[in-house]
C-alpha cells in the first residue's frame, strides 16, 4: 500500500510490525496446542472410555474396584488435559489483550481499520481490478470475524474457570460450555480456510513472498 490510501491497488504483499508477526506465531502455536488439549480430552484421555481400562489394570494387581472409584481416577487424568487447556487459554487471553493494546501504536498503514477504508476507496476507482478489491477485503473481514470469535472465546473460557462450582451460575456455564464448543468449530474453519488461502496465495504471482513477510516483516511492494 502507498502513502496516498485510496489511489494504488491494496497488496497482500504488505509491512508486518513486529508485535504482530510475534503475536502472529505466538497464537499459532498456542491456538494448536489448546486444540491437542481438547483432542486429547475428548479422545485419548476421556474419563468414561477409560473407566474399563483402570479397572483392567487394577484387575491384574488382584485389585477390584467399582466403576465410580475407576471413574474418579480416570477423571483425575482427564482434569489434568484441562488444567493445560486452562493455562494455555490464560496465555491466548493475554495474546489477545496484547493484540487489542498493540494496534494502537501500529502505524497507520498497518492498522486494520485505515487497511479497510483504503480498500474500500480503492474499490470505489473506475480503474480498480473489482475482483482483486472484492478478495482482499474479504479476505480482511474473515480477519475481523476471527479476532471476533478469538473474543467469544476467551471470555466464555475466563467465564467457566471464574464459574466453576459456583451453583448459582451452573446454568449461565452451561450455556457458555454451549458458545464454547460452537465457537471452537468456527475458529477451525476460519484456521483450514487461512492456510490453504496463504499457501495458495503463496504459489500465485500477486501474493508470492507473503508467508515470508509475515516472518521477516517483508519489504513493501517488492
Ligand atoms: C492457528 C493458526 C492461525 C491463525 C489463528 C492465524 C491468524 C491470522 C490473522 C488474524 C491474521 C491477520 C493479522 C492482521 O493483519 O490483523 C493473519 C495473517 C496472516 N497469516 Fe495467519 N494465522 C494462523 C496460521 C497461519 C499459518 C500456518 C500461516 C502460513 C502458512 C499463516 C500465514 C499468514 C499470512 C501470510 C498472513 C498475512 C496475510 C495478509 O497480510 O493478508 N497463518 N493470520
Ligand atoms: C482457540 C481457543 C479455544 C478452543 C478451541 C477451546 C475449546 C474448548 C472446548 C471444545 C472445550 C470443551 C467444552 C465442553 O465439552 O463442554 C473447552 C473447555 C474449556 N475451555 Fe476452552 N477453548 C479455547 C480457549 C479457551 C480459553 C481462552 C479459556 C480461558 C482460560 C478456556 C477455558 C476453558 C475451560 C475452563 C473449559 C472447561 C474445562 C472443563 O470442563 O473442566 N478455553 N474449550
Amino acid at each position: 500500500m502507498t502513502d496516498q490510501p485510496g489511489n494504488t491497488e491494496p497488496s497482500f504483499r504488505e509491512k508486518h510490525s513486529r508485535s504482530i508477526r510475534i503475536w502472529h506465531w505466538s497464537t499459532f502455536v498456542i491456538i494448536m496446542g489448546s486444540l491437542i488439549t481438547v483432542l486429547l480430552a475428548k479422545t485419548m484421555l476421556n474419563t468414561r472410555s477409560n473407566i474399563p481400562l483402570v479397572q483392567q489394570s487394577l484387575q491384574q494387581s488382584n485389585v477390584t474396584v467399582t466403576a465410580d472409584q475407576a471413574k474418579s481416577v480416570a477423571h483425575a487424568f482427564n482434569d489434568k488435559v484441562w488444567n493445560w487447556h486452562i493455562y494455555l487459554g490464560y496465555v491466548l487471553a493475554g495474546l489477545f489483550l496484547f493484540r487489542i493494546v498493540f494496534e494502537f501504536f501500529q502505524p497507520k498503514k498497518e492498522k486494520v481499520i485505515p487497511i479497510i477504508r483504503n480498500a474500500l476507496k480503492y474499490l470505489k476507482q473506475p480503474t480498480a481490478d473489482k475482483m482483486h478489491g472484492r478478495h482482499y477485503l474479504l479476505v480482511r473481514f474473515a480477519y475481523v470475524s476471527f479476532y471476533c470469535a478469538l473474543f467469544v472465546q476467551v471470555c466464555t473460557g475466563l467465564f467457566m474457570v471464574y464459574s466453576d462450582d459456583m451453583e448459582n451460575l451452573k446454568d449461565i456455564r452451561h450455556t457458555a460450555s454451549d458458545i464454547h464448543s460452537v465457537f471452537m468449530w468456527l475458529i477451525i474453519a476460519y484456521i483450514v480456510i487461512h492456510i490453504t488461502g496463504a499457501t495458495v496465495a503463496e504459489f500465485n504471482k500477486k501474493g508470492k513472498g507473503m508467508i515470508s513477510d509475515m516472518i521477516n516483516g517483508g519489504e513493501e511492494n517488492e
